[in-house]
């Protein structure tokens, strides 16, 4: 059996996609039961939808964030999702979520963990000097961009590099990481 992984996210979904297309495959350890957005404009939700996975869309919008919290994770747990896996899920989560799915939530961060957790990541780099930046995936825990770190890419920064173009090499680079680490994380558990 495929280990059931619910996948959130809040807007493009190329993560979403990535892990995807590599479930398609016979070998893959897991299946996507379910991908849910936290704003029903979230393009991955069509792409999703175009690939036949069930999806789940509600605006947290004027709800506390635990009562959202708990709205999704209903869903996950309808779905059968074991594992939760954030994919450019732009929200904090409430503790009683993390909790709930302690040891069995991932999120990628495109930045090598420690440094740079939060946002505009790939500028703190360029500004750093860096010579490479990179992506992370993590276990979950209730701190922001924080929990042991499964894998990382270091991703060379070239001369001349803006925060966008050096977003968009580490997006490739996230694309392989992600359903690798997912994959050995699940056989791993297993
Ligand atoms: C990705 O680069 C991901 O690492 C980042 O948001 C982007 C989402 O793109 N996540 C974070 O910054 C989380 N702190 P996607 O929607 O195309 O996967």
């Amino acid at each position: 059996m495929k280990a059931k992984v619910g996948v959130l996210i809040s807007g493009r979904g190329s993560n979403m996609a990535a892990l995807l297309y590599a479930a398609k495959h016979p070998s893959c350890p897991y299946e996507i039961v379910l991908v849910a957005a936290n704003d029903p404009e979230a393009a991955g939700l069509t792409l999703a939808q175009a690939e036949g996975v069930p999806t789940f869309a509600q605006s947290h919008k004027g709800l506390k964030r635990a009562e959202f919290d708990r709205i999704i994770d209903a869903q996950l747990r309808r779905a059968g999702a074991e594992y939760v896996v954030l994919a450019g899920y732009m929200r904090l989560l409430s503790a009683e979520f993390v909790a709930g799915w302690e040891n069995r939530m991932l999120n990628i961060h495109p930045s090598l963990l420690p440094k740079y957790k939060g946002l505009d990541t790939h500028q703190k780099a360029l500004d750093a000097g860096d010579s490479h930046a990179g992506c992370s995936v993590h276990v979950v825990t209730s701190e922001l961009d924080d929990g042991p770190v499964l894998a990382q890419t270091e991703v060379a920064i070239l001369p001349g590099d803006s925060a966008d173009t050096l977003a968009a090499r580490i997006l490739i680079a996230e694309h392989q990481l992600y359903s690798r680490t997912l994959a050995d994380f699940v056989t791993r558990d297993r």
